[in-house]
Order: structure tokens, then sequence, then C-alpha cells
């Protein structure tokens, strides 16, 4: 409440944050994952004797160091930026509990940056020992940056019940180990793990594609067949970590996942199933074109198919992190935050004193009611919906006078136990008064209803899509 909203017209300020996410995700998951696979080809290269490789190991580092010193680094900063924007209140809690975990990841990132280019700068002037040796550092260093996110990560979507014990008392940096170890940890962990090991063997793909095979062919099929290798064990163990994570998500979390796959027959997909068909498909279609255009026909294995598969990956990638996202709602701390900000012990003094009691923010010109329920909206609804595009009111109220508009808030503000939005939406806080402001502000957005008032039921209400 004490911060100003950040509006993103169309997409919303949720998607700015997911497509910079989605972004870093692929980079910074192929800068662990390719940790490993750079010291692991040198030292079957130097093993071996084999120049070649070196070669074209030293061509990939160079990528490598580029992508994920440059792009990678970037793309983490922008986050912070992003998140700071959309989600303040969410960002200041984790900092509070986490300062010391990030102050020790960006330890390992500086390990990380500075061996990824000493790596890069030093073939064939040091020792070839010592070069391999500062790829294992540089390895061990990149994974610890993923096992110190992965805690925080995890943490939003399953804090665990001792911190949330202490939860908003002050004393929640006590619970700093169980909040970090928290229930999704170990399977959220490995599963990142297999996403790195796969995205280090397509960005492979991408740096072999490219060796001429009419000069080299030998060397060519080697380096496509062996890298595509490393994307075997995520396909063999990805879905047995998948359930396993799920197992772990609280069942009030996966009421969005099993409502959408008990309802698959009828033809309701909710967003969470359709994003997980979509990684299985996407993934599938990757050990497809994998096998097929990579392990089967090395010599031929191009540009374009090395691209086909990255963008396959990309897609999964994208279904991966949204699934996780719509999982958390409402919420963006677990039972703790609402992704609107509000704290949900906060909710029945909200709902005595006012949502916008103490809220600045609020636009002075124009008309005064409509000016405070657009201020409701911008601070309860928009961390997920726009006036009229991305998941936009205008179309999710089309149909709906006034009265209906008022109905559906007021199922919102009850938040019963049996509400359908319960598992997406957070309760809609404030007095009367409020609710009654942004029912007319909403009014002005949804396109003229039918006189007749619908009855509004939240089981049919849900059920038309
Ligand atoms: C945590 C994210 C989130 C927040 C915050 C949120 N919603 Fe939603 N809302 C959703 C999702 C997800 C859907 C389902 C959208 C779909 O089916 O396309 C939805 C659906 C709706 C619908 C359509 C429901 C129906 O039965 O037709 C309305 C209307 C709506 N929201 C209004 C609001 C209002 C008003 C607020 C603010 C008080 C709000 N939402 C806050 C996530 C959210």
């Amino acid at each position: 409440m004490n911060y100003p909203f950040w509006t993103v017209p169309h997409i919303g300020s949720g998607w700015v944050i997911g497509l910079i996410a989605i972004f870093h995700v692929m980079i910074s998951h192929f800068a662990v994952g390719g940790g490993l696979y750079l010291p692991l080809a040198e030292r079957k290269a130097l093993r071996e004797g084999r120049r070649d490789w070196l070669e074209t190991l030293r061509g990939h580092s160079k990528f490598f160091l580029v992508l994920t010193g440059v792009f990678g680094a970037v793309s983490g900063v922008g986050i912070w930026f992003a998140i700071g924007l959309a989600h303040p209140e969410a960002t200041s809690a984790l900092i509070h509990n986490f300062v010391f975990g990030w102050a020790v990841e960006w330890v390992f990132f500086m390990v990380e940056l500075s061996t990824a280019a000493v790596y890069y700068y030093t073939w064939d002037r040091i020792p070839e020992r010592l070069h391999l040796t500062v790829g294992w550092v540089y390895a061990v260093a990149s994974l610890f940056t993923l096992v110190i996110i992965n805690g925080i990560l995890t943490f939003m979507l399953t804090p665990g019940a001792s911190w949330l014990a202490v939860a908003g008392t002050g004393q929640e940096a006590s619970r700093f180990w169980p909040a970090f170890f928290n229930p999704t940890y170990w399977p959220s962990l490995f599963l990142r793990a297999c996403v790195c090991i796969s995205l280090a063997g397509i960005w492979a793909l991408v740096t072999c594609s490219r060796i001429d095979a009419d000069r080299q062919p030998e060397l060519k099929t080697e380096l496509v067949r062996w890298s595509a290798q490393w994307l075997v064990p995520s396909f063999v163990a990805m879905p047995f970590l998948l359930t396993w994570y799920l197992w772990c998500v609280p069942e009030s979390q996966r009421a969005l996942l099993s409502f959408g796959m008990s309802t698959i027959g009828p033809g309701v997909f909710t967003q969470v199933t359709r994003t997980v068909l979509i990684i299985i498909m996407t993934s599938a279609t990757i050990v497809g074109v994998v096998y097929f255009f990579a392990w089967r026909a090395p010599r031929d294995f191009s540009l374009a198919h090395a691209t086909a598969i990255l963008a396959l990956g990309l897609a999964a990638t994208a279904s991966g992190e949204y699934a996780r996202e719509m999982l958390r709602k409402p919420y963006v701390i677990g039972h703790y935050m609402f992704s609107n900000g509000v704290r949900r012990s906060a909710r029945d003094a909200l709902n005595r004193d006012g949502y916008l009691t103490h809220s600045l923010w609020t636009r002075p010109n124009g008309d005064p009611q409509l000016a405070r329920g657009e201020a409701m909206f911008r601070g309860e609804c928009m961390a997920c919906h726009t006036p009229d595009a991305y998941r936009g009111m205008k179309t999710l109220l089309a149909g709906r006078n006034r009265e209906a508009i008022g109905n559906l808030l007021g199922m919102l503000h009850a938040y019963k136990p049996d509400s359908p939005y319960r598992a997406f939406m957070p309760p809609l806080v404030g007095t009367a008064n409020e609710i009654d402001a942004l029912g007319d502000y909403l009014a002005t957005l949804a396109p003229a209803a039918k006189p007749v008032a619908t009855q509004e039921t939240g089981k049919t209400a849900v059920a038309r899509r």
C-alpha cells in the first residue's frame, strides 16, 4: 500500500517479469549445465588426445561466455527491476528473509563470471591441467548459484509450516533454513538440474551444427552425437521428478491443476493443464527431432535444426515457468501474501479500516468515485488483469451489468471456502464503499450488458470458459 502501482498496458506487469524470466531461465540454466559440459568435454578430449575437439570447445566457450556473461547477467538484473516494480511488497519480504542467501549467491556469481572469462582467455596459455581446473571451479560455482536461488524460488510456492508459523512476527529470519529447504526444495533442484543438463546439450548442438561436415565429418558426427546424449537423462528422469514435485505441492495449490485434469473430458482446460500438455508435447517433439536429425544424421545436422530444437526448448521452458506461476496463484508467497501484495493476515484489518485509507495513489482529477474504483482495481486486480487486453476485464465482464458485477465482487469479498474463485483469485478486501467504487469503475469497462440481471453462480461462470 505504500508503493505506487506499476501499470503496463496490454500485457500487464506479470508478463514483463515472465518474458524476462523465460529468457533468463534459458540462459542461466545453460550457464549451469554448460559449466559441466565444458570441463567434461575437455577432459575427454585431453585423455583421447583430440586437438580438433579442443578447437571446437574453445569456440563454444566464447559463445558460452558472451551468452551467459552478457545476456544472462543483464536479464538477471532485469528480473530484479521487474519484480521490484510489479511486486514491491513481495520483493521487500523476500529481501528481508533472504538477504544473507542472496549475499552468498552474489559471491558465487562473481566467481562464476570471472572464471568463465579466465577459462576462455587462457586456452593454450596455461598448462592444460590448470585450464581444466578453472573449468571445474566454474562448474562448482555455477551449480551453487542454482542451489541457492532454488531455495528462494521454491520458498515462494511452499514457504513451509515452520516459517509460516512465525510469518509477520518479525522472527522470520530465525526460520531461514526451514524456509530455504522448504517442501519443494529437493524435487525442484533435481528438476532444474535436469533442465540445465539438457540445455547444455541443446546449446552445444547449436555450436556443433556449424562444424563443416565436408571438412571434418568425423568430428561433427562425434560431437553432435555426444552433445545429443546430454538430453537423455532429463527425458528419462523428468516425468518422475515432475510427479515428485507436484506431490510436494500442497493440495490447495494443486487444486487448479486437478480441476483442469478432471475436466479434460468435458472440454474445460485450465491454463495450468494446457501448459502442462504443452510441456509434454514439446518435450516429446524435442526427443524426436534430436533422434532423427542429430543422432541418425549428424553430418547433415544444420543450424536450422539446432534453432528449431532451441525454439522448442524455449516453448517448454516458458510453459514450465508459466505453470509454476499459475500453481502459486493466488499467492505470490504461498499462504502468506497474495499476488496483489495483500498479506493474508491483513485481510480483517483492511476490511475494517479500508484498503485505500492509507493509499497516496488515487488520481485526484475526474470523478472521485471512479478514481477510487480505479485505484482499487490497480491495487487489487492488476497483478493479474488488465482493463482491456491480457485477461482483460472488458472480455471477462462482458454480458454482466452493474448488478451482476456487484454480485461477483460480493463473492470475491466473501471468499467462501467453496468458492471456485479461491483456487486462483485472492479475496477482495476493503470496505463496502470501496467495493462499490470498484464496481462502478468496472461497470465503465464492461461492454453494455443485456438488461436481464444474470443470477451469478461461480460454477457456471467458471465453466463458461
Ligand atoms: C492472482 C491473480 C488474480 C487476481 C489478483 C485477480 N484475479 Fe480475477 N482472475 C484470475 C484468473 C487466473 C482468472 C481466470 C481467467 C480466465 O479464465 O481466463 C480470473 C477471472 C476473473 C473474472 C472472470 C470470472 C468469471 O467467472 O467469469 C473476473 C470478473 C475477475 N477475475 C475479476 C477480478 C477482480 C475484480 C479482481 C480484483 C479485485 C481480480 N479478478 C483479481 C486471477 C486473478
